[in-house]
């Protein structure tokens, strides 16, 4: 839970606003916005990264004020925007292996969550290879891989779907799917909103700062004043029942998934088959 919380830069950019959200435990969140309204710098905040000028976090009914950045990062784990500004290894075996240090595991258990998480994320062939010796797309796996290996309670991604082709999203919603199941909270930072539209409950808009909107995703991104202002598009479902109800069908304005939209025309097509 976040109360009254704001942000300004040493520079004296007055990044968050009188920020108030609560997120429950188990909970899949989307924070979106456009560029630079304050998304990255609301999720530092959550492990300690950056502190509050003003308001106060609680973790589990914990003010996590007094908490180091180490004890935080234990429960919150978060996957930032660019991989390589939290890749530095020498090899991708030592990423995983250096992000398990500080949880006092054993050796054996070390070396078991390294060998699972490599064959999990498909990263096993580059085991010895350099994090910087890998492309893009698997740079962000990697960067995702060091921070599940971890198991916190709290996961953050920011981006993730970004320049990643359409197998690894597959991978991603497969991976988030799985962590839901487990009980974990996770928050996710997007500029996609097909991505959110579909995989996304609830979602939170930010502008200048500030939260604009927060409730379900399919109300939020079907609002075209909010998606204005913060430069979002449309999801294409939805642009498709508006271009139907200009031409006079105005019963799609309840369809919102594409099994809706793929029932309502088989529907009318039937009822149209049975009255020629
Ligand atoms: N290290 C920094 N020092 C000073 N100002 C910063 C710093 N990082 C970000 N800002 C400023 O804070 C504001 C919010 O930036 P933030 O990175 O949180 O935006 P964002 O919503 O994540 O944007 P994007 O979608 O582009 O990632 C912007 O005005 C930005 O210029
Ligand atoms: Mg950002």
């Amino acid at each position: 839970m976040i109360r009254e919380m704001g942000y300004i830069y040493p520079n004296g950019t007055e990044a968050l606003i009188n920020i108030n959200l609560s997120i429950s435990k188990g909970e899949l969140v989307g924070i979106m916005g456009k560029n630079g309204a304050g998304k990255t710098t609301l999720i530092r905040t959550l492990n300690g990264l950056i502190r509050p000028s003003r308001g106060n976090i609680f973790i589990e009914n914990e003010n996590i004020n007094s908490k180091t950045i180490a004890s935080l990062s234990k429960n919150v784990g978060i996957v930032f925007q660019n991989p390589y500004h939290q890749l530095f290894a020498n090899s991708i075996e030592e990423e995983i292996k250096f992000s398990l240090k500080s949880l006092n595991l054993s050796k054996e258990e070390i070396q078991n969550r390294i060998n699972q998480i490599l064959q999990d994320f498909n990263l096993e062939k580059y085991r010895k290879r350099s994090p910087l010796n890998i492309s893009g797309g698997e740079s962000k796996k990697l960067a995702i891989a060091s921070i599940i290996c971890r198991n916190p309670e709290v996961l953050v991604f920011d981006e993730p779907t970004l320049g990643q082709d359409e197998k690894e999203i597959k991978f991603f919603i497969n991976l988030i799917n799985n962590e839901r199941k487990k009980g974990k909270t996770i928050i996710i930072i997007t500029h996609n909103t097909e991505f959110a539209y579909e995989y996304l409950p609830r979602t939170i808009l930010m502008a200048d700062g500030q939260i604009v909107a927060d409730g379900l995703t399919k109300r939020v991104l079907n609002n075209t004043f909010l998606l204005s202002q913060t430069s979002l598009i449309l999801p294409q479902i939805r642009q498709f029942c508006s271009a139907l109800q200009q031409i006079g069908f105005q019963e799609t304005n309840n369809i919102t998934s594409r099994n809706e939209m793929v029932e309502y025309l088989r529907n009318f097509l039937k009822d149209k088959s049975t009255k020629t």
